[in-house]
């Protein structure tokens, strides 16, 4: 019978540095022999990536917001995520429903009940084997992101938009400590990633 595969996410803020490791993370796994399937959220499906689009410039109610970050997720599951794992393959994702607790419970102030009912209609309730939380100041993730491209709708707000999603985002790994783990991004890229070196062996040593 085939193991069923490890289900890991990247989270934090915009700039955090998620996107910048996603691909290392995945490298390593495969060099330790696993296949690896790597992918996003929003996204990760062809609806997905249109839905994507739609979320991050099209401007729209809080509800419909947070009901089609769920409507992406759900066809994420059922296309990609459950089908690798069930071949036996480690899935890395850039973001999960972490992120619309952060988002949208905290940033849109829609509260972690709501996104709570939704999550709980998905199926499966499937929820990361392990998470890695990027952790950055404003300051930090600001400098970052103003070098780097045209801002999104999420990163034009302002100020206490993102203390508030950086907060529920600490607010999940207080609750999900044996699942969440805080890295300290603000750190130069290679410390970051020494940590993260460490973060992939213990995994392995633990599953693989
Ligand atoms: N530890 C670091 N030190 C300095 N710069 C960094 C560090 N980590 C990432 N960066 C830079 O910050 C920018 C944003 O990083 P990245 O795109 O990985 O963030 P992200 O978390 O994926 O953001 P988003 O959620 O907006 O996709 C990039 O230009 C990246 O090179
Ligand atoms: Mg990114």
């Amino acid at each position: 019978m085939t193991t069923r595969g490890r289900f890991l996410t990247l989270e934090g803020v915009d700039g955090a540095g998620k996107s910048t490791h996603v691909k290392w993370v995945a490298e390593e796994l495969r060099h330790a022999g696993l296949t690896v399937r790597m992918t996003r959220e929003p996204g990760g499906t062809e609806l997905g990536e249109k839905l994507r689009e739609l979320v991050l410039h099209e401007s729209m109610g809080l509800d419909a917001e947070l009901l089609l970050m769920f409507a992406g997720r759900c066809e994420h599951l059922r296309q990609v995520i459950e089908p690798a794992l069930a071949r036996g393959e480690w899935v890395v994702c850039d973001r999960f429903t972490d992120a619309t607790y952060a988002y949208q419970g905290g940033g849109r102030e829609l509260g972690a009940e709501r996104v709570a009912v939704l999550e709980s209609w998905m199926r499966p309730a499937l929820q990361p084997d392990r998470t890695w939380l990027f952790d950055v100041p404003l300051e930090v993730a600001r400098a970052r992101l103003a070098d780097a491209r045209t801002p999104d709708r999420f990163e034009r707000e302002g100020a206490e938009f993102f203390q508030r999603t950086r907060d529920a985002y600490h607010a999940r790994a207080r609750q999900y400590p044996d699942r969440i783990r805080v890295i300290d991004s603000s750190r130069p890229k290679d410390v970051v990633r020494e940590e993260l070196r460490g973060e992939v062996r213990a995994l392995l040593d633990a599953y693989a």
